[in-house]
């Protein structure tokens, strides 16, 4: 056999191996948006309860509704007791299933959690959604530019990393003595590359993917279902409720959508859109052009002119209502 022939078979071999890769990422993204808006899991038979951390408002809110809407009585955890027992009464009055309410600060570290599981003790708990989470700046900042940076690192280490492990530790133990159960951890797209200007975030949403992947491994073969959730862009008071459109989604839709991928993938950008712009992102974006000062740059200046933009609107209302 010549050189030639031989160079022909590998190069053959390297496009059927290709082929076959892309071909099963597209039955996989089939399954995981299109069969599963068909075939959903029938997300009672894990348990009663579902509890959910950070769950007045955003993501957290949309997966307690979504949740209540599917039949399980859901555990709202949050800081603000008002927003609380606002959100318990719409699930009540909209869905007629019980709610219980914690109020609890993921900021205040260890302290919390015997409260929390003195909360929780007699319940069957089906489904925890780890969600809770917080971000330190409007805008993309240095390390050093972080306001407050001693303190908002103790707060988003306990709030965004220690909340996830802590909570499962609560309610694990419940899931494996039943043999079934459910943990969805909300991490980001920038959990699953490092993201500068955004370094303390980033880190801790990828403490989230990793731990939830090892758990998933882990615990798979006792019915526990780990599912790590990483979305892009949703519109709520952390994005400070942009516009939704094709690359932003409604919390609303997006928790509908991330619903219907459990049992299909342990691991989901949570809806169509979120996982299109990441295979976009990874191929446009290699780790060398994320890290770039060049980047950095132009994130800054798209930063700075949303932050413009965004004052110039409120400014516009702000008249409005004067006229009236
Ligand atoms: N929005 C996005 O585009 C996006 C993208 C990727 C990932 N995520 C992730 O999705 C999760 C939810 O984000 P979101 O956009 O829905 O945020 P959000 O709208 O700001 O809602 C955060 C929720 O968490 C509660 N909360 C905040 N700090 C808390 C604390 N220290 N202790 C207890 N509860 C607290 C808030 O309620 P109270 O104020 O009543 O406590 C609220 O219910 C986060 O983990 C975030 O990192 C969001």
């Amino acid at each position: 056999m010549s050189f030639t022939e031989l160079l022909a078979i590998f190069g053959g071999f390297t496009v059927v191996f290709y082929l076959l890769k892309l071909a099963w990422k597209c039955w996989c993204g089939f399954r995981q948006f299109v069969l599963s808006e068909l075939w959903h899991v029938d997300l009672r038979t894990y348990g009663q309860w579902a509890v959910v951390t950070g769950a007045t408002s955003g993501i957290g809110k949309a997966y307690a509704c979504e949740l209540a809407r599917r039949g399980l009585d859901v555990v709202l955890i949050s800081r603000s007791d008002e927003k609380l027992q606002m959100i318990a009464k719409e699930i009540k009055d909209q869905y007629g299933r019980k709610t219980r309410t914690i109020q609890a600060d993921f900021t205040d570290g260890q302290s919390i959690y015997p409260a929390v599981a003195g909360e929780l003790q007699g319940l069957e708990i089906g489904i925890l959604v780890n969600n809770v989470g917080m971000a330190y700046s409007d805008h993309f900042a240095y390390f050093l530019e972080i306001p407050d940076v001693e303190q908002k690192i103790t707060q988003i280490v306990n709030c965004n990393m220690l909340s996830v492990p802590q909570m499962t530790r609560l309610i694990l133990p419940g899931m494996v003595e039943r043999g079934t159960g459910l943990i969805i951890n909300i991490s980001s797209e920038a959990g699953v590359r490092p993201q500068p200007l955004l370094s303390l975030y980033s880190a801790t949403k990828i403490f989230v993917t990793a731990f939830s992947q090892c758990l998933h491994a882990e615990y798979k073969s006792k019915g526990i279902i780990v599912q790590c959730v990483a979305p892009l862009l949703v519109s709520t008071n952390m994005t400070k409720n942009m516009s939704v459109n094709c690359l932003v989604k409604s919390a609303s839709g997006f928790a509908s959508e991330a619903l219907n991928t459990v049992g299909h993938s342990s691991y989901t950008s949570g809806c169509l859109s979120h996982a299109l712009q990441d295979m976009a992102l990874a191929i446009l974006m290699p780790d060398w052009f994320r890290m770039s000062p060049f980047l950095m740059r132009k994130l800054r200046k798209f930063a700075e002119d949303r932050k413009y933009d965004i004052r110039v609107c409120e400014e516009k209302d702000k008249l409005g209502e004067k006229e009236e």
